[in-house]
């Protein structure tokens, strides 16, 4: 191979930059030639294909910090449909004709689903990525556990659901964690502690809401804040049981912090914030409302009563709120952890493709207290029918009678998070009252990486 193509599909995250980072320093040191892909999938559906050389030379372009958070290349959760045969082939004529011979996709599972359509006509890998920490297994027999059912009110006319899962060993997760969810938890956790103190203080309930789609990754971390309450996606929310809950801790502390996983369900599966779903480009259900579905149950449970009566607050309704962290926790700087991941996979990710390990994806393994990085064959993840689902947050990961992180959970997370931090980032925040922030405009990478940027002619041959 001479040279080859990366692009970042899907949300953006952290440590997108640090991945691409890490394939580019791998590229240079193999001599070969890598060409960033503008927009994800996107970027293959227009003609033009807009590209950067990030390795002229094999030197690794300027612009590419990977400690800068999003990613120079753009993203897009644009996706090549398995079915359209016309448009995949015209997208590898394109990438034929950009002298393109093998892939790095930098995704999570849609992107690993979108990546299936090409795999037949090129060699293709894939790097980790996603906040959610939802891309791989528990363990490696969980595609078994996953079965079709009958669902009339679904466009396919079904809808699959989990069999309940097993113990296992923290060394058998197939891919451990994936970049940027470290850092989307050390923001969580810091929002935990800021809106805790106003709680605490005006004697109210807060109600954060995490993202995470269907996995509870990202609110279990959260217990790194010590919310009194963590619910999650993979546990079905039980009014009784939280309005307990929080009438003891209010009895105790007269404030609580729940914290909520946008993706929580009641017990008959059906989503807490279902009422403003909306779908984005590839099909993804967005979920909003979560934590506001909460407080309605609170707000019902409770009544203005219980609040008037020791007077913190004039009604139910003004002694709960609900934050939703947002972007916040998808933005931004990458914390060590992701960073040095995100690197060791993004080279991982070109040895996979030079070695010939096509359809392959970069995982990071835990083993013996370590890390390791290596690389598994995409098809371990899919089911029976071929599909890959997000990995859930194992229910031995979670102490739903506590509303926390049970043992297994904290060793988990402790794996993780025990030296996730370097002092550089306790350092980054020093520059932020930098004087000159306040006369100089916000420059973007957009407008220097613009200038790099080629394009194919549509009509070449
Ligand atoms: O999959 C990553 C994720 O951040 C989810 O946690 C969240 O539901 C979704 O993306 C939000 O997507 P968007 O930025 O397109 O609204």
């Amino acid at each position: 191979m001479k040279r080859i193509g990366i692009l970042t599909a899907g949300g953006d995250t952290p440590a997108l930059n640090a991945t691409i980072a890490g394939a580019v320093t791998r590229a240079n040191q193999l001599r070969l030639e890598i060409f960033g892909l503008i927009k994800g999938y996107g970027g293959l559906l227009n003609p033009e294909v807009p590209h950067v050389h990030l390795n002229p030379l094999f030197q690794t372009i300027p612009e590419l910090d990977p400690a800068r958070g999003g990613t120079i290349l753009g993203a897009s959760r644009d996706y090549i449909s398995a079915n359209d045969r016309e448009m995949i082939e015209r997208v590898v004529d394109r990438l034929h004709r950009l002298g393109i011979e093998g892939l790095v996709c930098i995704g999570g599972d849609g992107t690993l689903n979108g990546m299936q359509a090409l795999c037949d006509y090129l060699p293709v890998v894939l790097a980790p990525k996603t906040i959610d920490n939802d891309l791989g297994l528990n363990y490696p027999d969980e595609p078994y556990e996953f079965v079709r059912e009958p669902d009339p009110e679904s466009a396919a006319g079904f809808r699959y659901s989990k069999q309940p899962g097993r113990t296992f060993d923290l060394e058998e997760m197939v891919n451990f964690a994936t970049p940027g969810y470290a850092t989307s938890v050390f923001v969580s956790v810091q929002n935990v502690l800021r809106i805790r103190t106003t709680a605490e203080s005006h004697r109210r309930v807060a109600i954060i809401e995490v993202m995470g789609r269907d996995c509870g990754m990202i609110a279990l971390g959260t217990a790194f804040g010590q919310p009194d309450m963590i619910l999650v996606p993979e546990v079905a929310v039980d009014p009784e049981a939280v309005v307990a809950r929080v009438t003891e801790i209010l009895d105790r502390q007269k404030h609580a912090l729940i914290c909520v996983s946008e993706g929580i369900k009641d017990a008959q599966g059906n989503n807490f914030g279902a009422v403003r779903q909306v779908k984005d480009p590839a099909g993804n259900l967005q979920y909003s409302g979560a934590a506001e579905a909460v407080k309605q149950i609170l707000v019902d449970h409770l009544g203005n009563a219980f609040f008037t009566r020791k007077r913190r607050n004039e009604s139910a309704d003004a002694a709960i709120f609900c934050r939703k962290i947002g972007h916040t926790q998808r933005g931004g700087r990458p914390i060590l952890f992701d960073r040095f991941q995100a690197s060791q996979l993004g080279g991982e990710a070109v040895d996979l493709l030079v070695d010939g390990r096509h359809n392959h994806i970069a995982t990071l393994q835990y083993r013996d207290g370590g890390f390791v990085h290596e690389g598994i064959d995409a098809n371990r993840l899919r089911d029976r029918w071929g599909v890959i689902h997000a990995r859930p947050l194992s229910e031995c990961f979670y102490d739903a009678k506590r509303f926390q992180p049970s043992s297994k959970g904290v060793s988990y997370l402790q794996a993780i998070f025990s030296e996730a931090l370097g002092s550089e980032d306790l350092e980054s925040q020093r520059p932020i009252f930098d004087t000159g922030h306040l006369v100089r405009p916000y420059d973007s990478v957009n407008f220097h990486i613009s200038k790099r940027i080629r394009r194919l002619d549509p009509d070449g041959v």
